[in-house]
């Protein structure tokens, strides 16, 4: 099997094939999640992929951290680079939350596959969202408050051709209190994080 190796942020992360490599909104959320201070959290990286986020999560002194993702490969990944930098991560498979139903969390990552075309395979679901780009944005934002603590947050990624307008206004219909707090410019786009929580 063919292994990247991605520097992304100060961390070194091993990829296997099938598997997204760390890339810039990969960067954007590490940024983001360093400064939503996982340290003490129980966390949740919904998508790991890699890995990045979730290692970094407690690597920066999170108390427990999940991960889940559809690719069976995540768990591999996760586990090597686990290994790595001496820390633990739980890596559960499936379906959005479903993994963690009935489960609370502190803070939740997620940067979604928000590419506005059809996934094809396991690898292109890593970027393919949908026709508009949404589907795995809409069914977060209507499932997280089920999955946040009191307090807690969620970091979610979007770019900004996938409407934020409708990110901002589900969240507020859904009585999720949302915030932009992070933000890049990427060739045609802008990628943005949102910080979601309950009122
Ligand atoms: C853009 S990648 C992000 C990977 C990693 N978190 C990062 O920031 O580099 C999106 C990830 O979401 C996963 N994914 C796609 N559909 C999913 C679903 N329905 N439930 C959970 N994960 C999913 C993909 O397999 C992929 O690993």
């Amino acid at each position: 099997m063919r292994w990247l190796e991605v520097e992304v942020e100060g961390l070194r992360i091993r990829v296997p094939e099938s598997v997204y490599p760390p890339e810039l909104d990969t960067a954007l959320m590490l940024r983001c999640l360093r400064s939503a201070h996982p340290a003490g959290k129980r966390v949740l990286d919904v998508g790991t992929g890699s890995g990045a986020l979730a290692v970094a999560a407690a690597l920066w002194g999170a108390s427990e951290v999940v991960a889940t993702d559809v690719n069976p490969m995540c768990k591999l990944a996760v586990e090597v680079n686990s290994r790595r930098y001496g820390i633990q991560v739980e890596f559960r498979l499936g379906d959005l939350f479903q993994p963690v139903a009935g489960e609370r969390f502190e803070l939740i990552t997620f940067n979604p596959p928000y590419l506005a075309e059809e996934p094809r395979d396991l690898a292109s679901a890593a970027w393919a969202g949908g026709p508009r780009g949404r589907r795995l944005i809409d069914r977060f934002v209507e499932g997280v408050g089920e999955h946040l603590t009191h307090g807690g947050t969620a970091l979610l990624l979007q770019a900004e051709s996938n409407d934020l307008e409708e990110t901002l206004n589900l969240a507020k219909t859904l009585g999720l209190s949302v915030t932009p707090v992070g933000s890049q410019k990427v060739a045609f786009d802008r990628l943005w994080v949102l910080r979601i929580s309950l009122p």
